[in-house]
């Protein structure tokens, strides 16, 4: 397969294992009780820090456990100043840290920084997909290629499920340089092979080829009545007579039925009476199959009518105009073809494809529309994504307990699109969100707050007042026409009626290959005042907190609970209950639970040295009792003897914790 290389992969592919292990620190929790109450905790995070830690932070208890992720990296597109900050020690890198990273002209290494960044973020955002999950990536062409083939690396090639384009503009600038781009990409991998989207919801928009002409039980779409596969369904290509001309109805060339007989001849015994009869037609379906007519499958009958055809086409006439009509129905009033009714309750939801257009997922002017519209109309964050677009991943890509990740969470989009879910379908999926900016609190948790209470937004309704066309005409009377624009003008700013109107402007359209269209406009707009209702929802806000590990030692800072969090994992890749951890705490002050029949022991004490001898081993009470047990402790008294008769395995603090 091939393999991206760039200056600094070497030290950054295995930089996630050196990522300190770092605790989140709760701050605060928001949100309300039915009863009105506050929540005194929430699954829904927010966590502000860098998220390559933050990741680390995650992994005891989310590791193998998140269903979607959805990310909206820095493009870098050298218009953006993100900042190159990883720790990772190499003269090269260092020489990077901190540094803004600037246009291609002036930082020649920008695209090696970037992949810096971005491998030890997917390696750990990799772990954390659960085995049915998988990854959306938004970003656009600066990356996009080196981000495919690095997924490529990190989630196997057989993981690549889809580059989806999304119609970020519908309007496209026309003085861009090159060709304009009016998509994005939205890479998408899974943690599995083979992984199948949702489908979605069926719109009155998705349905309109569906109707029901005749009266039918349910909205119907006309469909082929052949399928592929003559040659290896000979017994599904044979002749049917037409019920109002008496024509030979065959499939086309290499094609056949698309039901079995007996379902034909019951669809077709809907128009009129029919019996199957041989009618020595081995050429001809041999034709239609491509094979020599003395290799067709003999005895094949075909479907005739049993009336002679004047009555046979009266029953049908009959049938036609009462309705409902049969399955496979003849087109045209009685004179066309055949064709086979498709019915809407059969077909399920619509699969999506790798076009997400801009009525469907949204766009760029909507989301800074949203944004505005959420913090009292200002631009709390320039580069929001449409909360549609993460709903549709979303709805692709969750069930309604799903968890949701995404670690460069910006204003907070995928948690507004979370709770939206939520609502719709009374779900619980859950939330985490990385952000390193300040506005941690103030945009990102500040959005999440104001989507649960409910804001007023403010919407603007835009009318056209005055549109001429400029032409030929138009322009001899030029100054006559632009008096006129002025006095509509005037006088809408005089009624009162609008929040504001505009000078008379020149619009220019294009409406062809060379054509353009200039018009003189006047449009007014009038904002109205709404709420947006609060959804129901809560979350805590967390902080980076201080590192488990300090030189060689554990930091006595720490909480004993996160430590036994992180010692749990470590030993057995899943995550401490804490009502489990709860009840073994109150059997033995060191005792974390029990796991495949052993019991696991971690005796610290940040003010004394702990040791495992047989005074230890003596508190130990009979509930604790396993196969085998590990014990973390400072010293070990006992000897080897000892420790195999009990079946006990010594881990020594801090030496013997593995670094996840
Ligand atoms: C393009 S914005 C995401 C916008 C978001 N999708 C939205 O709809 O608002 C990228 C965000 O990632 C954040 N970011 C960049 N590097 C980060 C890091 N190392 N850890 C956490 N957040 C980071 C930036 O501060 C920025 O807010």
């Amino acid at each position: 397969m091939p393999e991206l290389t760039w200056i600094g992969k070497n030290k950054v592919v295995t930089h996630h294992l050196d990522v300190p292990y770092r605790v989140l620190e709760n701050q605060y929790t928001y949100g309300k009780n039915a009863d009105g109450t506050d929540v005194s905790s929430s699954e829904n995070m927010v966590i502000h820090g860098d998220n390559l830690e933050a990741l680390k932070s995650l992994l005891p208890m989310y590791e193998g456990r998140v269903d979607c992720i959805y990310i909206d990296p820095p493009y870098n597109t050298g218009n953006e100043s993100w900042v190159y900050n990883d720790n990772v020690k190499d003269p090269q890198i260092l020489k990077w840290l901190g540094e803004v990273v600037g246009k291609e002209g002036e930082d020649l290494s920008r695209h090696d920084k970037w992949l810096c960044m971005m491998y030890p973020r997917l390696r750990l955002l990799q772990r954390l997909l659960a085995p049915t999950g998988a990854i959306f990536i938004s970003i656009d062409d600066n990356e996009a290629a080196h981000l495919r083939l690095i997924c490529n690396e990190i989630f196997g090639a057989r993981c690549f499920v889809a580059d989806i384009s999304w119609q970020r503009t519908y309007s496209p600038r026309n003085d861009s340089k090159g060709i304009p781009a009016e998509v994005e990409h939205l890479l998408v991998f899974s943690k599995e092979p083979g992984w199948q989207p949702r489908k979605l919801e069926r719109t009155a928009e998705t349905d309109t080829n569906y109707k029901n002409p005749d009266n039918d039980y349910c909205p119907w779409t006309s469909s082929d009545a052949f399928a592929p596969g003559a040659a290896t369904h000979q017994g599904m290509v044979y002749a049917v007579q037409h019920p109002f001309t008496g024509e030979l109805i065959y499939p086309t060339a290499g094609r056949c039925w698309s039901l079995g007989q007996e379902d034909i001849l019951s669809s077709f015994s809907g128009w009129t009476e029919y019996e199957l009869r041989d009618i020595d037609d081995a050429e001809k379906r041999a034709e239609l199959c491509g094979i020599p007519a003395d290799e067709v499958r003999a005895g094949v009958r075909a479907l005739m009518l049993v009336k002679p055809l004047e009555e046979a086409q009266a029953d049908a006439q009959a049938v036609y105009e009462r309705g409902p009509w049969p399955r496979f129905y003849i087109t045209s009033g009685g004179k066309g073809g055949v064709r086979r009714k498709t019915y809407l309750d059969s077909v399920g939801g619509i699969l999506p494809s790798n076009f997400w257009d801009h009525q469907a997922a949204g766009h760029t002017d909507a989301a800074k529309k949203e944004i505005r519209a959420i913090f009292d109309g200002r631009v709390a964050f320039d580069t929001p994504k449409p909360v549609r677009l993460v709903e549709r991943v979303l709805a692709i890509a969750t069930d309604s307990d799903s968890i949701v990740l995404d670690s460069f969470a910006g204003s907070g989009t995928t948690a507004h699109a979370v709770l939206n879910a939520n609502a719709k379908d009374r779900g619980n999926r859950k939330f985490i969100l990385v952000e390193l900016g300040d506005y941690a609190e103030t945009v990102t948790a500040e959005r999440v707050r104001r989507v649960i209470d409910g804001y007023i937004k403010t919407t603007a309704e835009e009318s056209v007042l005055f549109d001429r066309k400029i032409n030929l005409t138009s322009l001899k009377k030029g100054s006559q026409v632009f008096e006129e624009a002025n006095a509509v003008a005037a006088e809408a700013t005089q009624s009162g009626a609008y929040t504001k109107v505009s000078k008379p402007k020149l619009y220019t359209e294009v409406t062809g290959k060379n054509n353009a269209s200039v018009s003189l406009r006047v449009t007014a707009t009038v904002e109205h005042e709404e709420k947006a209702v609060g959804v129901p929802g809560s979350f805590a806000y967390y902080e980076l907190g201080a590192p488990l590990f300090v030189q060689d030692g554990l930091n006595s800072e720490v909480p004993y609970e996160k430590m036994s969090e992180y010692i749990w994992y470590s030993e057995t890749s899943t995550p401490l209950d804490p009502r489990g951890y709860n009840e073994a705490h109150k059997l033995h002050p060191h005792y974390l639970g029990k796991y495949d029949d052993t019991s696991y022991f971690f005796a610290y004490d940040p003010e004394s040295a702990t040791s495992l001898d047989r005074k230890y081993l003596g508190t130990i009470p009979t509930e604790c009792a396993a196969e085998s047990y590990v014990i973390y402790a400072e010293t070990c008294l006992l000897d080897e003897k000892d420790l195999l008769s009990h079946n006990i395995t010594f881990k020594k603090i801090a030496r013997d914790i593995s670094r996840v």
